[in-house]
Formats: C-alpha cells, structure tokens, sequence
C-alpha cells in the first residue's frame, strides 16, 4: 500500500529475547559431551567393565569408583585416601533423602535446622520425610552460621521439645537416629555466596557432637573456587584454591563421640558431593564422605539395597573420566575460568549498572579470602526502594527473570526475611547476556526511580511504593 503522508513505516521491533538468570544449571558451552562419549565407549567395548556396570552393584556403590573418587578426593582436601569413607549416590539431592530416611525418626529427630538463606529446593526433600512442621530457618551473618544462636536455639528446642520418646523407628545395629539435622552449603553458599571459616568449621562440629546432631554439609561447590581478581580475562593457570577442610574432615579424627552406639563410630557430619556441577547434572551421580560406619549405614536404606547403589552405569563411566585426568582437565581449563570470567564481568556490571541506586553484591566468599565459587550472586537493593518481588515481577516485563530473596527463605521466616536480595545466576547464560541481564535490570530500576523523590534516606515513588 502506498504511503500517504510523513509518517514511517511502522517497522515491528525485533522480539526481546528472554534472559533467566534464575536457572543455576551450567552453560550448554560447558557440558563435557565428548570427553563423556570417550569414557562412555572405553566402558561399553569391554565386556570386563560393561557387564558389572550394566548389572545390579554393591551396595556402597561402583567400587572402582569409590577407589578413584578415594584417591581424587584425598588430592582434592589434602587428606589420606580411605574407601571406606565414601559411598556412591545419585547426586547431592537424592542423597540427602536417603540420609534423612536411615538417619531420622519422625518422633526422635526434633528439628532440620537449615542455614537461610537456604539453597530452596533442599526443603520439599526434609518436608517429604516429615519435617516441614519442624524445619526450622538459621540466619546467617557475616561468616555464615551463627553457631552461638544455634547452640541457644537447640537448647531451647530440647528444653520444650525433648521429652525422651521412643523412636518410631527400629534401626538396625548399621544404622543410629540423630536427634537434629543441621543442613546448610558450607562453601560458596547457594544463594548468598557466603562460605564457613575454619574456626566456625570446628566451632559447628562440636556443636552437633555435643547435640547429636547430624551436619549435613551440601559440598557440591568446593572444587568450583578461583581467585577474585579485577582483571576480566582470567587465565587457566592461575593457582587452584585449595577447599577448606570438609566438616567431615574435621570430625572424623575426633573419634566416636558420647551418642555413638558401643564399638560404633557414625560421627556427626556427612559431605555431600556430586559430579552436577563439576561434570553436568545429566549425569545424576555423587559421593557422600562420613565415617566407615555412617557410610556403610547409608549404604543400607531400603532403596539401595534393592539393587545397589544408583547410577551404576554412570558411575562406570565417570570413573574413567576421574582416572584418566579428563574431569582435572575440565575443571581446570574450561569451568574454572569461565566461571570466573562470568563472575568478574556480572560484579562490574551490578556496580556499573546498579550501584547508582546503591544496589551492593558480595564479591568474595569469605572475608579477606578473595576467593569466589559458585554459580550464584546476590545483590542488595537498598532500603527505601523497590523490593526484590518488585523488581522481579517488573524484570518479566523486559524478558528477564530473577529470584526475588523470598525463595530462599525457610518455614515461617525464623531464618530471616531477605525482601531486598536477589541471586542473579551467572553459569547458564552465555557472558554477554548475564550481563545484558544486570544492564535489563538497571532499566527495571532507572523506571522505578523515575518521578520518585529522595525525602531524607528514602525514596518516594509516585505509584505509592516506598
Ligand atoms: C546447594 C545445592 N545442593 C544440591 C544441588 C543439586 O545437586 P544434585 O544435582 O547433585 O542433586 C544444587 C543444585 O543447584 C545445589 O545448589
């Protein structure tokens, strides 16, 4: 149709693309397919190997898993390599059911005390094993766990709670009931990025051992750390940061404590491991690290027995990328420093993009360490402005999508309320785009500012929200 008058064609704006800075799953670019396809042929030509991984396995799990992960492991915390100590999972997330059931009674464990801001998908496991009514949020400060509150609180709770009920459970000479679990990420924490000095470590450690109480320790970043630096192009020699000791670490030399049965020792922290993050979470394959006897124990619930550990054949092939030096070489030459290099550019783009409304993100792990792990970051809106549901309800109208800090809170809110943080994920998205993502966000929050005045301390917005 011809055109009449001056005016422009109407040309259609090219469609926005969306930008999910919620999902913490890793880079399609950082999934390790071929060296995988390798592994998975050696394992699938050799019927010595093929046969076993294709069959029911050991209880414990793939046993030439468990002696490579053994001695990866010992290299990894700088400890001495013990088999007995590991048992194979299918993952971080299903272990921590399988723990709950050998290790919990619905009438004896009195509380799942989770450190909040809690990594939210752990809570639909401890509801499913029957404690949503008793899970119970633990704020962090500065340095994570505040293991005075914590002591105060599990006090408190035996006070009023502790009566000394038969346990509903039987449990059979491999396995013994805790009276609290303690669940919390104590490295590179998801969300809030924060990680747990040494000297509260131990601090925790005795804490469960004077409570029985059993520290589940979601170990699932420690090996994914790198130096913060102000540089944005990170090389791949740069020096690996050693993991703190695990809470396993420090509790299992300190020997049976007072709640262990005769001639048991099940000790009082398990690590959670899993090759999720390290490998791909496709792979739904992990490890958990506690005494002989816990992880025997764990070996023993109902669902592993019935046919062995899970992920045999996974399993089978993993063990070939951890012996063959293919899951270093990944770790070290392609999800270290993208990682890092995503992290360093989402900082600069939160203080470029944000910190004119005085928006602030924590940029290292653990004071003075400079170090950060992880795939998340979490910001801080200031007081007086927008609250993070409001900006993450106004980001879905520029194609992006955050988590408001109310996800991670725990049961009732005891844990803490976290109305101003968001977590921006930096690992799924492609570099640019995360930080297309913080710059959608300053749009988000350059709009709310508009025709708001400052009246002392706070701003004041013309649609009423302060
Ligand atoms: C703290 C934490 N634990 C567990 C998981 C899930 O681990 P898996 O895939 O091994 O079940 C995640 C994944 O985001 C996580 O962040």
């Amino acid at each position: 149709m011809a055109q009449t008058g001056n005016k422009e064609p109407e040309t259609k704006q090219p469609e926005k693309k969306l930008i999910n800075l919620l999902r913490g799953w890793p880079s399609p670019h950082l999934l390790p397919s071929e060296i995988l396809r390798r592994a998975a042929d050696k394992v699938l030509s050799d019927p010595a190997v093929f046969v076993p991984a294709l069959q029911y396995g050991p209880d414990p799990g793939y046993e030439p898993l468990r002696e490579a992960l053994a001695v990866w492991l010992s290299a990894a915390y700088g400890v001495k390599p013990d088999v007995r100590e590991l048992c194979i999972t299918g993952g971080a997330s299903q272990n921590i059911a399988c723990v709950l059931q050998s290790y919990t009674d619905p009438v004896y464990t009195l509380a799942v005390w989770a450190v909040t801001p809690c990594y939210f998908l752990a809570c639909p496991i401890f509801e499913d094993a029957g404690f949503g009514e008793r899970l119970r949020g633990l704020p962090e400060d500065e340095e994570e766990v505040d293991v005075e509150f914590l002591e105060r609180a599990l006090q408190e709770c035996e006070e009023k709670e502790g009566r000394e009920e038969k346990p509903y459970k039987h449990p059979t000479p491999h396995r013994k009931l805790y009276r609290h679990i303690i669940y919390l990420v104590p490295t590179c924490a998801n969300p809030s990025g924060k990680t747990l000095p040494l000297a509260r470590r131990t601090a925790l450690v005795h804490l469960a051992r004077r409570h029985n109480a059993l520290i589940i320790a979601d170990d699932v970043y420690d090996l994914l750390q790198w130096p913060t630096t102000t540089t944005t192009t990170p090389s791949s020699s740069q020096a690996e940061i050693p993991p703190l000791p695990r809470l396993s670490d420090i509790d299992i030399p300190l020997g049976p404590s007072p709640h262990d049965p005769p001639a048991r020792h099940f000790g009082h922290a398990v690590s959670n491991g899993s090759f999720s993050k390290l490998l791909g979470p496709g792979v739904r394959t992990g490890w958990a690290h506690g005494t002989p006897d816990f992880a025997y124990g764990l070996a023993q619930t109902g669902s592993t027995r019935s046919g062995g550990a899970p992920s045999q054949l996974t399993a089978a092939i993993v063990t070939q990328v951890v012996v063959d030096g293919g899951l270093d070489g990944h770790l070290r030459e392609r999800v270290r420093p993208a990682l890092q290099a995503r992290h360093t550019r989402v900082v600069e783009a939160v203080k470029r993009e944000l910190g004119w409304a005085g928006v602030r993100v924590v940029e290292s792990s653990e004071g003075g360490r400079g170090v950060f792990g992880g795939y998340f970051v979490w910001v801080t809106l200031p007081e007086g402005g927008p609250t993070a549901a409001e900006v993450a309800e106004r980001a879905r109208a520029e194609e992006l999508i955050v988590a408001p800090g109310g996800m991670f809170e725990v049961g009732m809110g005891d844990g803490g309320r976290f109305e101003r943080n968001l977590r921006l994920c930096f690992s799924w998205e492609e570099e640019e785009v995360v930080v297309e993502g913080v710059e959608r966000l300053g749009t988000v929050l350059r709009r709310w500012y508009q025709g708001t005045v400052a009246v002392g301390e706070k701003w004041e917005n013309a649609e009423g929200h302060k």
